[in-house]
């Protein structure tokens, strides 16, 4: 009989990919997603890339007790991936209450109803964002942590309020994973990352610079501490980090506990380098202009790669060209996001793009 996996914020950016994934791979997958950030759309766009349906989706914020717990008696739950979260770094220094209520209170809620279901076994969505500038250089699972700001530090308290959840209860197995930056699109040009509003992330944000959306991008700061002085990040392929979550899910039996990993490519790029792979693959210009830093922000975060691939056997193999490139064909094919309907009524090709 096939897993049933439950996903929170399985309408969201990796969230959605995760699904699609999990169903390529024999898994019944039930959706609990209250689409605060995320569009209902994304859910029919993840049956179509499978060629299957999702087993259900609620219309369930984590934090509801009741409706949650509802979801759990409907289901045979076997495991649960819990993405749903705020995760804008900027928000969340001026809305900390609704951060800390979303992403710490909703992470408590869930594991009441997962022990009332009697539910032992957990993937965790964690961010490199708790190293903080601790440490220049690759960065560990045993880096020392140092959140710069309130996103981070809810992401870290969790990982802590699981740690003694799994001290407390020996039958429970959780894997937090630290994903660097995600980023990219399904191959399909059918799922991507739809920000609403003005995106806060580099890569969407140079997509809609590329497609003519937005008219350029602002470089937060050249002064780093880095070969170009602008930021270094380590960027994964979306596709990575989904198929992160379904290795994870093999393997979250082996150690009794919680585990920690990170989930990243071992490559810091800079947000130069970035742009110029972007404008090189789309054949786009993206035009750019340095400004000051922005508050909250890191030189550098890249991680150290080899725990996860020396415990499980697997590693990335996406590149920043495949990252730049399933990001333009997303943008190109839903130039408004899901909401451009008529983009994808020829379906998804390589050619022009429907702005040109
Ligand atoms: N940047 C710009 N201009 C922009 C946006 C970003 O120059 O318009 C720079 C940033 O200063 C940084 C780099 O691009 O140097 C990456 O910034 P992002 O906002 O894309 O991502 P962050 O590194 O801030 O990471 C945050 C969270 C991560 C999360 C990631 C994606 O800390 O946990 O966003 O959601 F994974």
């Amino acid at each position: 009989m096939p897993e049933t996996v439950l996903v929170t914020g399985g309408a969201g950016f990796i969230g959605s990919h995760t699904c699609v994934e999990l169903l390529d791979h024999g898994y019944e997958v039930v959706v609990v997603d209250n689409h605060v950030n995320s569009s209902p759309q994304a859910l029919e766009r993840i049956a179509k890339v499978a060629g299957r349906p999702l087993t259900a989706a609620h219309d369930v914020d984590v934090r509801d007790r009741a409706a949650l717990s509802a979801v759990f008696a409907a289901h045979r739950v076997d495991a649960v991936i819990h993405f749903a979260a705020h995760k804008a770094v900027g928000e969340s220094v001026s809305l900390p209450v609704e951060y800390y209520d979303t992403n710490v209170g909703g992470t408590c809620t869930l594991l009441s109803v997962m022990r009332r279901h009697r539910v032992r076994r957990l993937v965790f969505s964690s961010s490199c964002s708790v190293y903080g500038e601790a440490e220049s250089g690759p960065l560990t699972e045993h880096s020392p942590v140092a959140p710069t700001n309130p996103y981070a530090r809810t992401k870290l308290m969790c990982e802590q309020v699981l740690a003694d959840v799994c001290a407390h209860f020996a039958e429970l197995r959780v894997l937090a994973l630290r994903y660097f930056n995600p980023v990219g699109a399904h191959p399909s040009g059918l799922l991507g990352e739809d920000p609403r509003g003005v995106p806060d992330n580099l890569m969407p944000y140079v997509a809609q610079v590329a497609v003519g959306r937005r008219e350029e991008l602002s470089v937060f700061g050249a002064d780093y501490p880095t070969p170009d002085g602008t930021g270094v990040r380590d960027y994964i392929h979306v596709m990575d980090v989904a198929e992160g979550h379904r290795v994870a899910l093999q393997h979250l039996d082996e150690h009794s506990g919680m585990q920690v990993f990170n989930l990243g490519t071992g490559t810091g790029t800079s947000v130069l380098q970035l742009v110029n792979t972007f404008a090189r693959v789309s054949g786009r210009p993206v035009p750019h202009r340095t400004v000051g830093r922005r508050a909250g922000d890191v030189a550098a975060l890249v991680a150290d790669a080899s725990a996860v691939t020396a415990a499980w056997g697997w590693t990335t193999t996406r590149d920043l060209t495949a990252m730049c490139r399933d990001a333009w064909q997303f943008q190109q094919l839903n130039p408004d996001g899901y909401s451009s309907r008529s983009s994808l009524a020829a379906g998804p090709t390589t050619g022009e793009s429907p702005c040109s």
